[in-house]
């Protein structure tokens, strides 16, 4: 038999603590499944007597977690805490120069420091796996990294935050404000009380860096995102979607263009009997497009203790049977900078929403900024007539680019008839 592979985790919060709890419940399955006892030998988190409804009397105590990596009796060190500085990157620092291998779910840490972290696995014996780091439970790294490694990859995209899901499906179903349902899912736990980082669009923002990564053999890298939140979205925009045979969903997408590749987090409209659309509530959603495989579509919860500890621990299995695999799928000497393309080439169909004084001739006005634009127009909506205040009128567009689009949103905005922004979406229906 051979010898027990010791563990020790740093962070026994949210996710620490269900990675400690299924290896206690799971260890003789686990010991089946990779010929290795999976033993917990250390642990460290801020507080020694919080409770955590898990038992951690029979294993050490670390009050400073990069000791964690320092422990002789810990082979492989997991990182739990989080933050792309710190602790987190000390203790994972402090692992490599060892060459121990590192299992984390720090997306925020492979994102802003992907080259770093790749520099010390040049030096290192060690390995990173994050598993976790990208839709919680979904094997996506795995799928994309092992699955699919035989395609060139066309395009990765999906819903990549349960948070904003949660809230634009609440919309949907409700027809309630944003404002209404944020309040409702910091209540339920959906979000957190400082929820910027995920309704802004930051979150899947660092998940898309990471699967950009692994699709096309780059460094992760968030500064080549185009990223738009969801705080925009009001009531109409839903309905108005909804008639015109659309959802609205925060997609992260990267895809291969001409010149280079295609990275943005943004709210856009899909059609209503896509499968993409009929992800709800606070699931997570990846599609991957291969050029032999086709689309692949991988569904599942994308955060929660239980979700993650099961990605956290699969990577652990790697280990156990003596499995580490290149961060970003090839060697590390060879993974270069993403060559990102120009946003403003970008092609595709539009959903633009303006508030209009409902007067003789406004809608002349548009039609004439987007005659001399070029861009040509699907549909329009109007609902409601009222002399005295604004009225919301929506244009769908055929395929233009994203510089025209901006161009005509910046022009209708000088109308003296049309009260605020236009509210632009893409519509994105994926059939290339
Ligand atoms: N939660 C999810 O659904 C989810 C999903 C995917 C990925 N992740 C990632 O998983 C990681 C952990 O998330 P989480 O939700 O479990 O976070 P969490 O509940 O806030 O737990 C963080 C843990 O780290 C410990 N910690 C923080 N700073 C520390 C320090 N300076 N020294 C020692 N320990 C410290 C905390 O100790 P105390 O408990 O004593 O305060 C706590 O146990 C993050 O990278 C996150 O992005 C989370």
């Amino acid at each position: 038999m051979a010898q027990p592979l010791r563990i020790g985790i740093a962070g026994l919060g949210n996710v620490g603590a269900s990675v400690f709890q299924l290896l206690s419940e799971h260890g003789d399955m686990l010991l089946e499944r990779t010929g290795r006892e999976v033993r917990i030998t250390a642990v460290s988190a801020r507080s020694k007597l919080k409770n955590r409804n898990i038992d951690i009397s029979k294993v050490k105590w670390h009050d400073n977690p990069v000791d964690v990596a320092n422990d002789p009796e810990v082979d492989v060190v997991v990182e739990l805490m989080g933050g792309s500085s710190g602790p987190a990157l000390d203790l994972v620092k402090k692992a490599l120069d060892l060459g121990k291998p590192v299992v984390t779910a720090n997306k925020a840490l492979l994102a802003s420091r992907g080259a770093e972290v790749l520099d010390l696995l040049k030096k290192s014996k060690g390995s990173v796996s994050f598993e976790a780091a990208v839709a919680g439970g979904i094997p996506v790294i795995k799928g994309l990294r092992e699955g699919l490694a035989a395609n060139r990859i066309k395009a990765v995209y999906g819903i990549l935050n349960g948070t904003c899901n949660f809230i634009l499906s609440e919309m949907s179903h409700t027809g309630a404000a944003f404002a209404t349902v944020l309040k409702e899912a910091q209540e339920k736990g959906y979000a957190e009380s400082d929820p910027s980082f995920d309704i802004d669009g930051v979150d899947a923002a660092h998940k898309l860096s990471i699967l950009s990564g692994l699709a096309f053999g780059c460094v992760p890298d968030v500064k080549h995102i185009e990223i738009k939140g969801i705080r925009g979205i009001t009531p109409l925009d839903i309905a108005f979607a909804s008639d015109l045979g659309f959802r609205i969903k925060l997609l992260g997408i990267a895809r291969q263009a001409e010149g280079g590749i295609e990275q943005s987090v943004e709210p856009c409209l899909v059609p209503s009997d896509s499968p993409i659309a009929a992800v709800e509530g606070a699931l997570n959603a990846v599609y991957i497009d291969g050029d032999y495989v086709g689309k692949v579509l991988l569904m599942g919860y994308g955060a929660g203790g239980n979700p993650t500890a099961s990605a956290v621990v699969s990577d652990i299995v790697d280990v156990a049977r003596g499995r580490a695999l290149p961060l970003m799928g090839i060697a590390s000497e060879r993974v270069s900078s993403l060559k990102a393309a120009n946003i403003l080439a970008r092609k595709g169909s539009y959903y633009i929403r303006l508030m209009v004084l409902d007067q003789p001739g406004v809608i002349a006005d548009i039609s004439a900024i987007l005659r001399d634009h070029k861009v040509s127009l699907e549909s329009v909506l109007q609902r409601g007539r009222d002399p005295h205040q604004a009225v919301p009128v929506i244009l769908t567009t055929h395929e233009t680019t994203e510089e025209s689009i901006r161009r005509v949103a910046e022009q209708i905005s000088k109308l003296k008839s049309v009260t605020e922004p236009p509210y632009l979406m893409r519509i994105e229906e994926f059939n290339g």
